[in-house]
């Protein structure tokens, strides 16, 4: 298993851009199921979970691969006849997004044996919210073994009222939607940027959808999709991810290939902290003050600050002057990166859903180990700012959602590398 070695104190400086984003593509990917023909996309990521989603969708019977070599961002998948519309448990328990097949499989193929994603390092996860709105579409839902045996004739539109807003939970569902008898409407809906992209796709391909981006999404049903070439929008957590990295080195760094309207709260929050941003043509441009401020920030649905930022946050409020508290109101186990931050010498006390951060002068740099995606982006954070040698264990975690982020992260001057362990 490889690690991340590095050496903190160094200033970022330059400019870096952001991949295609993670939690837009794996949908995305997933919708290609909803047309007959070849489907390809372009900004798509070279994660490991985009591997994974195209591995299920091969299992499935789809053709999928990178195009132009490994280091091209162009994927393709293509649909042709008959699938196995399965996703195995071996697949599904390495990435629970896969869940995602669900919704189109259903749609399309009227079947589909989906493994139960089970939980995951940072929460419970569960998918009732997928179910019921599948429900309300008509399915036919059977828990067997640890599968989902989802069955319908034919979907017809509904009304489903989300109990918990879900970014997946929406995103099945609308794609369940979009080839179901009639109108549907979907409320209490995700209004993420990745959602809004997901309908954006869609109805490129045929579908008829409205709302997407606002809690309430309207969808006639139409008879079929048509493939589909898409480029797929910037990472605005990558990005997020990187402005901390700037803050946090006391850095000067401009972000390309962002939409600042993605980031907002994000934006809103590193500029209480004392950091300079400016925005204009497709960049953000991030500067550091001498002494970062310490805030408070309570993780929220989007528009509000985004739970997957949090403990890129956290790191920065380890180095600030003052206390902040951080309360983490998505997820009920999101503060696996406490500890770590602690054995470099972080000063954070959790109290259940909050964790109160008393900023220190310095860090030092110490083994750690990556425990979840946005923790292992936490200890990278912290390793920049940290006086002395950091080595991160496990950095599979960081591999799932970062596209080569040491080498983003040296290219501004970071002393990092990636060693084989
Ligand atoms: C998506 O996960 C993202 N993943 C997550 O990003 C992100 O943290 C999360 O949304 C919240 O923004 C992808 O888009 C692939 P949810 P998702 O359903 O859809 C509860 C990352 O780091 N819930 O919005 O699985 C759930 O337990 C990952 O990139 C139900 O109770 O999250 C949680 O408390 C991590 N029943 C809350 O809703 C359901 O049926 C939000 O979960 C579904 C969800």
């Amino acid at each position: 298993m490889d690690k991340i070695i590095m050496k903190g104190g160094h200033r970022l400086e330059g400019e870096v851009s952001v991949s295609g984003a993670k939690n837009a593509a794996l949908p995305i990917l997933a919708s290609a199921l909803l047309a007959d023909g070849k489907s390809i996309y372009r900004n798509v990521p070279d994660l490991a979970d985009v591997k994974t989603m195209l591995k299920v969708l091969g299992t499935m019977g789809c053709g999928t691969g990178r195009l132009g070599g490994a280091q091209s961002d162009m994927c393709e998948v293509e649909v042709h006849g008959p699938i196995t519309p399965e996703a195995p448990y071996d697949l599904v328990k390495t990435m629970r997004a896969s869940v995602l097949v669900l919704g189109p499989l259903v749609a399309r193929f009227g079947r589909a044996r989906v493994s139960m994603p089970g939980g995951c390092a940072i929460g419970a996860r569960p998918i009732d919210q997928h179910l019921k709105g599948l429900k309300a579409l008509g399915a036919d839902i059977h828990l067997t073994e640890g599968y989902v045996e989802a069955t319908a004739k034919h979907l017809t539109g509904g009304t489903v009222n989300f109990d918990v807003i879900t970014v997946t939970g929406t995103e099945n569902v609308m794609m369940a939607a979009v080839l179901a008898r009639g109108r549907s409407v979907l409320e209490n809906c995700a209004r993420e940027p990745e959602v809004e992209e997901l309908a954006r796709v869609l109805n490129k391909m045929g579908a008829r959808i409205e709302g997407a981006g606002t809690s309430v999404i309207t969808i006639e049903g139409v008879e079929a999709l048509k493939p589909v070439e898409h480029a797929i929008l910037p990472d605005r957590i990558e990005a997020g991810t990187l402005m901390v990295a700037a803050a946090i080195t006391g850095g000067d760094v401009l972000i390309k290939r962002v939409v600042p309207e993605h980031l907002e709260a994000v934006i809103l929050k590193l500029r209480e902290t004392g950091c300079t941003l400016t925005t204009g043509n497709g960049g953000i441009r991030v500067r550091a003050p001498q002494v970062l401020h310490s805030v408070d920030v309570k993780t929220t649905e989007h528009p509000g600050f985004p739970t997957d930022m949090q403990a890129q946050l956290m790191a920065l409020m380890t180095v600030a002057d003052g206390t902040s508290v951080i309360s983490e109101r998505i997820f009920e186990n999101r503060f696996m990166h406490v500890p770590e931050l602690h054995r470099m010498g972080a000063d954070i006390t959790v109290q259940g859903h909050t964790a109160v951060v008393k900023g220190v002068r310095t860090l030092s740099g110490a083994p750690v180990m990556a425990t979840d995606l946005r923790a292992s982006a936490s200890l990278v954070l912290a390793g920049l700012r940290a006086e002395g040698k950091t080595d991160i264990q496990r950095i599979y975690h960081l591999d799932r959602g970062y596209e080569r982020l040491e080498q983003k992260l040296s290219a501004l001057g970071a002393d990092i590398q990636r060693v084989k362990a």
